[in-house]
């Protein structure tokens, strides 16, 4: 999705944690805690040794299209911060340093020691286990290219449907032979908003005619690693649901929607508008028509959505 910025992730936060599958989150967490399964003990880094190492204890992580960093914060809030090195890496150097400044921010709150040198954060956690943050602004794949090869585990949220299936195969090569990716929220190609619309089949059929592949990220990944020999271990449904109220009540303390999700259906909307008018595969009268009646609907928190997309968990092909 285009038009991705500090607002728009923030408010995304809750959403994408209820859409998680337990199954990914499951297995991804088991990954980092067994760094080893991805890399031989003895190609692992020495602490200190150049740069690229991390801790010699623990999980070596390269997340790609890092954003606000929700991952690392929503391991946090979970007591689920590995020990190890993590290279948060994203284009977008405002995002990524508002997401570097909240994770410090949490981390700080959550009561663990935090150090910084220069833009790294090192996470004193219990234990005497330290993470190492890296913070990368660039494009994925270059900075991939630059570092990658022995990562014991790539994760990119919300992210592998903005490449084309062949980069995000490359962008795997950042792991070691052996190695994991952790893809989840990965879009697959469908939108509903409720209650229905007539025009509703139009406009998002021009929404996802915009796309790459008409957004079917999750599906073409998945076919593609079955054929490299190397099918998911998981493959599981993992949707951004918001319900809207069908009369129109206020329910959530006083707001149409829980946290900022308001914002987010917001957000979203305003991105399908602006594609779709971009797009001119729908007349002017029908888009504004859809989008009178769905604003109205978000204002009076009737809307309802849904994205499909799946969690994919597997070893790097
Ligand atoms: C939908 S957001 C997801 C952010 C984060 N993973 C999350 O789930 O909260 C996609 C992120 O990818 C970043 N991005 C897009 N293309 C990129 C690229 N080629 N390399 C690195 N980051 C990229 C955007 O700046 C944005 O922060």
């Amino acid at each position: 999705m285009e038009g991705d910025d500090v607002a728009y992730l923030e408010a995304a936060r809750t959403v994408d944690d209820r859409a998680h599958s337990d199954a990914a989150t499951d297995a991804f967490r088991t990954a980092l805690e067994r760094p080893t399964l991805g890399r031989p003990a003895r190609e692992r880094p020495t602490p200190g040794a150049d740069e690229g190492s991390g801790s010699a204890d623990g999980v070596r992580v390269f997340e790609a299209g890092a954003g606000t960093c929700g991952m690392l914060r929503r391991l946090l809030d979970d007591g689920a911060l590995p020990a190890g090195e993590w290279v948060a890496v994203d284009a977008d150097e405002r995002v990524l340093s508002a997401g570097r400044d909240r994770l410090h921010e949490a981390a700080r709150v959550a009561g663990y020691g935090v150090e910084t040198e220069g833009s790294e954060l090192l996470l004193e956690l219990p234990d005497d286990a330290t993470l190492r943050v890296r913070f990368a602004v660039g494009d994925a794949r270059e900075v991939a290219d630059d570092r990658g090869g022995d990562f014991d585990g790539v994760v990119a949220r919300s992210f592998a449907d903005l490449l084309a299936p062949d980069d995000v195969l490359d962008l795997l090569g950042t792991a070691a032979p052996d190695g994991w990716y952790h893809l989840p929220l990965t879009f697959d190609g469908e939108t509903r908003f409720a209650p229905e619309h007539p025009t509703d089949h139009a406009v998002i059929d021009a929404f996802h005619g915009t796309m790459r592949n008409r957004g079917r990220a999750a599906t073409l990944l998945a076919e593609r690693f079955r054929e490299a020999g190397t099918p998911p271990t998981v493959d599981a449904r993992a949707d951004w649901v918001i319900e809207g109220t069908s009369d129109g009540a206020e329910t959530h303390g006083g707001a149409a929607y829980p946290a900022d999700e308001g914002t987010f259906l917001r957000i979203v909307l305003d991105t399908v508008v602006a594609s779709v008018r971009e797009s001119g595969a729908v007349s002017a009268a029908t888009l504004s028509a859809w989008a009178g009646t769905r604003t109205a609907q978000l204002e009076r928190g009737e809307l309802g959505y849904v994205a499909v997309n799946r969690d994919l968990f597997g070893r790097v092909p």
